[in-house]
C-alpha cells in the first residue's frame, strides 16, 4: 500500500489551551491553568476575556507566560469568562503577532487553536480576496475570519463553529469566543485533546485536566469531530452536523497536589522521585486470580493466540521502553518482535495482516508519528494494543486494547516516571502474551510477576543512594560530550541516558552498543571524555559482563574516564570504574529498572549545574501532535 502523502501545511503549534466561564474573574482562572499547560508549549501566550458590557480584552505576548503576566500587570480585567492559550511554534515565528488568541476583522472573535490546519492557505487566499485583513501568519487566524462570515450569515456561535469545522482539513482542537455571548464558550475537536471540566455553577474546557483540576475532578471527555457549546450551567456536544452526541465523564483520579512541584524546585526532580509509586501504580491489579489483566481489552484471546509477529511502535524515550518490551515479549512469549520509530513505521510500507499485534506506547497518547502508525496498522487488519498514560487519549482510543501505565501527571517535558512505567507495563505485556500463548506455565508467570512487584522498593534504594551521582555531575558539567555504552538490557538504557542528557543539558550525547565500539565510535575516545557504561550482571550471562569489562579497559587505554553503573558486588569492575554508581542486583530483565534512574539524575544535575531549566528544555514540548 502507498503510504498516505504527509501532511503539506507546517503552520504548526503543539499548545496547551483553556476555557472558562462561571463566577469567578475569568482572567486568574485561565492564566492559573496556563500555568499548569505550560509544559505543552512555551513560546508565547495570550488570553482573551469577556465580560457582560460586550468588551472582548486580548492580550498576547511572546515568550513564557511570566512575559504575558508583566504585560497584563494590573490590568485585570472583571470578566467572567475567558480563553487562554500557550503556543510551540514550530513555523509561523513565536512573535506577538502570532500569539494567540486570533481576533477576526470586528474584534468581537477570538480563536485559539492546537494543531494544524492544512488547507489554510487557501482558505486564507479566499478570505482575503473577499476583504478580510488577516494579521498573522498563522493557520489558526483564518477560523476567527471564516466564523465571522457565518456569524454575519446570522449563526450562533457554536453553528457557526460546525460549519467552519467542516471546512477545515488537518488536526485541531478550536475554542472560540464572541463578545456579543459573554457567557459561552465554544471548542471543536479532531484528533486533538480537549475535555471538559464540571463545576458547580462552572464549566472549564481544557486541553487536558491538569488545566482545572484545581476546581474540579468531574470531566467529560470528547470524541472525534465533535463541538461543545459550554456555559455556567452545563454543556451540549454534538457532531459537526448539528447532531446531539453524549460526551463519555469520568473522574479524574489525581488531585491537585499530584500536579504541583510537592518542595521540589522543579516537577522533573519530583517525577523521578516518584517512580517508584508509578511503577507500583503501574503493576496494581495487574495480577487477578493467578492471571495477568490489561486495563481494557477488546481484543479476543484467539486472537493474541494467533499473532505470529509484533511490532513496537513509539518514539523518543518511549520508543527505548519499546526496545526493553522486545526483550521481555521475545523471552517469555517467543514471539519475533521488531521495534520501530513511529515516524518511519507507516512510510516503508511494513507486512502488516491479521496476525500482526502493533503496540503502541505513548505517554501523552496523543503522538501524532504515533497516532498515525496505530491508523496505518489497523487498516491493514492488525490488532493494536496501547501502552498510554493518559487516560482516553486519542491513541487508547483508537486501539483494540489498552494498558495504562499509571505514573499520575508528568509535567516535566522530559519524561522520566513514564519511562520506568511504560518498561514495567511492557513486563505486564510480555507475561500477558506469554500467558495467553501458554509459552509459559501460569506459575512461572505468577512468579515473574511477584518478582517484578519488588521493583519498586529497589528503585526507592536507588534513589536513596543517588546523591554522589549529583556532585559527579557537578564535575562534569563542563565535558563538551558524554558517550553511554550498553550491551544487551544495557544498550536502552545508555540510548534513554543519552537522550536525557542532550535534552536537558543540551550537551552533544550519544549511546552506542557497548560490542559496536569497536566498528568505530572508539574514535570518537580522547583524554577525558566521560563515558558511561552500563553494565551487565555478572550472574548468569559472564561472557557478556566479560566482554562489557574488555571494552572498559578499551577505552580507558585511550584516556576515556569511565562512569560506570553496575550491580552491587561487581568487584571486577571496581579497578577500571573512575566513578562507579553501584544498583541494586536484579533479574536480569528487570535492571533498566534501576540502572535508568541514576542517569536521569545525572542528566538534571548536569542540567542544572549549566544553568538550565529542566523543567522545560528549550525547543521541546511535552506533547508532539504534529508530525
Ligand atoms: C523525552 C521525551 C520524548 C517523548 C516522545 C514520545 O524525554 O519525553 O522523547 O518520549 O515525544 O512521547 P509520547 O510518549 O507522549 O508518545
Amino acid at each position: 500500500m502507498v503510504p498516505d502523502r504527509p501532511a503539506a501545511a507546517r503552520l504548526d503549534v503543539v499548545c496547551g489551551i483553556i476555557g472558562y466561564v462561571g463566577g469567578q474573574p475569568a482572567q486568574s482562572v485561565v492564566l492559573d491553568g496556563l500555568r499548569r499547560l505550560e509544559y505543552r508549549g512555551y513560546d508565547s501566550a495570550g488570553i482573551a476575556v469577556l465580560d457582560g458590557s460586550g468588551a472582548l480584552l486580548v492580550r498576547r505576548k511572546a515568550g513564557r507566560l511570566e512575559n504575558l503576566e508583566k504585560q497584563l500587570g494590573t490590568d485585570l480585567h472583571e470578566g467572567s469568562c475567558g480563553i487562554g492559550h500557550t503556543r510551540w511554534a514550530t513555523h509561523g515565528g513565536p512573535t506577538d503577532r502570532n500569539a494567540h488568541p486570533h481576533v477576526d476583522c470586528t474584534g468581537r472573535v477570538a480563536v485559539i487553536h492546537n494543531g494544524i490546519i492544512e488547507n489554510f492557505a487557501m482558505l486564507r487566499t479566499e478570505l482575503e480576496a473577499a476583504g478580510h485583513e488577516l494579521a498573522s501568519e498563522t493557520d489558526t487566524e483564518v477560523v476567527a475570519h471564516l466564523i465571522e462570515d457565518r456569524i454575519g450569515a446570522g449563526d450562533d456561535l457554536a453553528t457557526a463553529m460546525r460549519t467552519v469545522c467542516r471546512r477545515l482539513d488537518g488536526a485541531f482542537t478550536l475554542l472560540a469566543v464572541r463578545a456579543d455571548t459573554p457567557d459561552v464558550v465554544v471548542g471543536a475537536r479532531r484528533n486533538s485533546p480537549l475535555v471538559v471540566g464540571i463545576g458547580d455553577g462552572e464549566t472549564f474546557l481544557a486541553s487536558d485536566v491538569a488545566a482545572f483540576i484545581a476546581h474540579t475532578r468531574d470531566a467529560v471527555e470528547l470524541g472525534q469531530d465533535q463541538v461543545v457549546e459550554v456555559r455556567r450551567d452545563g454543556y451540549t456536544v454534538t457532531d459537526f452536523a448539528g447532531l446531539p452526541v453524549d460526551g463519555k465523564s469520568f473522574r479524574i483520579s489525581w488531585d491537585l497536589a499530584a500536579a504541583e512541584k510537592g518542595g521540589h524546585p522543579y516537577f522533573m526532580l519530583k517525577e523521578i522521585e516518584e517512580q517508584p509509586a508509578a511503577v507500583e501504580d503501574t503493576l496494581r491489579g495487574h495480577l487477578a486470580n493467578g492471571r495477568i489483566v490489561l486495563d481494557e481489552e477488546r481484543i479476543d484471546e484467539q486472537v493474541l493466540r494467533d499473532i505470529d509477529k509484533v511490532f513496537v511502535v513509539a518514539c523518543g524515550t518511549a520508543y527505548h521502553s519499546g526496545m526493553i518490551a522486545k526483550y521481555a515479549i521475545e523471552h517469555w512469549a517467543r514471539i519475533p518482535v521488531e521495534v520501530e520509530m513511529a515516524s518511519e513505521f507507516r512510510y516503508r510500507d511494513p507486512v502488516l495482516d491479521r496476525a500482526t499485534l502493533v503496540v503502541a506506547i505513548s505517554q501523552s497518547g496523543e503522538t501524532m508519528d504515533t497516532l498515525q502508525a496505530i491508523r496505518h496498522a489497523r487498516e491493514q487488519k492488525a490488532t493494536v494494543l496501547a501502552v498510554c498514560n493518559t487516560n482516553g487519549a486519542q491513541i487508547p482510543r483508537e486501539s483494540d486494547a489498552v494498558l495504562y501505565t499509571r505514573s499520575g501527571p508528568e509535567i516535566g517535558v522530559a519524561a522520566t516516571k513514564t519511562f520506568l512505567s511504560q518498561v514495567a507495563a511492557s513486563y505486564l505485556l510480555g507475561l500477558g502474551l506469554a500467558q495467553a500463548r501458554g509459552t509459559k506455565y501460569e506459575d512461572e508467570v505468577v512468579r515473574e510477576f511477584d518478582a517484578l512487584a519488588t521493583m519498586p522498593a529497589l528503585i526507592a534504594e536507588v534513589l536513596a543512594t543517588v546523591e554522589p551521582v549529583r556532585e559527579l555531575a557537578r564535575e562534569i558539567a563542563r565535558s563538551k560530550a558524554v558517550l553511554f555504552l550498553g550491551r544487551h538490557l544495557g544498550y536502552p538504557v545508555a540510548l534513554e541516558g543519552a537522550l536525557k542528557l542532550k535534552e536537558l543539558a543540551y550537551m552533544h550525547a550519544e549511546g552506542f552498543p557497548a560490542g559496536e565500539l569497536k566498528h568505530g565510535p572508539i574514535a570518537l575516545v580522547e583524554e577525558g571524555l566521560p563515558v558511561v557504561v552500563v553494565m551487565p550482571s555478572p550472574k548468569g550471562r559472564r561472557t557478556l559482563h566479560g566482554k562489557v569489562l574488555s571494552n572498559i579497559q578499551e577505552i580507558r587505554a585511550r584516556g576515556a574516564r569511565t562512569i560506570v553503573v553496575a550491580e552491587e558486588g561487581d568487584t571486577d569492575v571496581r579497578p577500571y570504574a573512575n566513578h562507579l554508581i553501584e544498583v541494586p542486583a536484579t533479574p536480569t530483565l528487570f535492571q533498566p529498572l534501576v540502572a535508568t534512574v541514576p542517569l536521569q539524575v545525572l542528566a538534571a544535575e548536569i542540567a542544572l549545574a549549566r544553568g538550565y531549566d529542566v523543567d522545560k528544555p528549550r525547543n521541546l514540548a511535552k506533547s508532539v501532535t504534529v508530525e
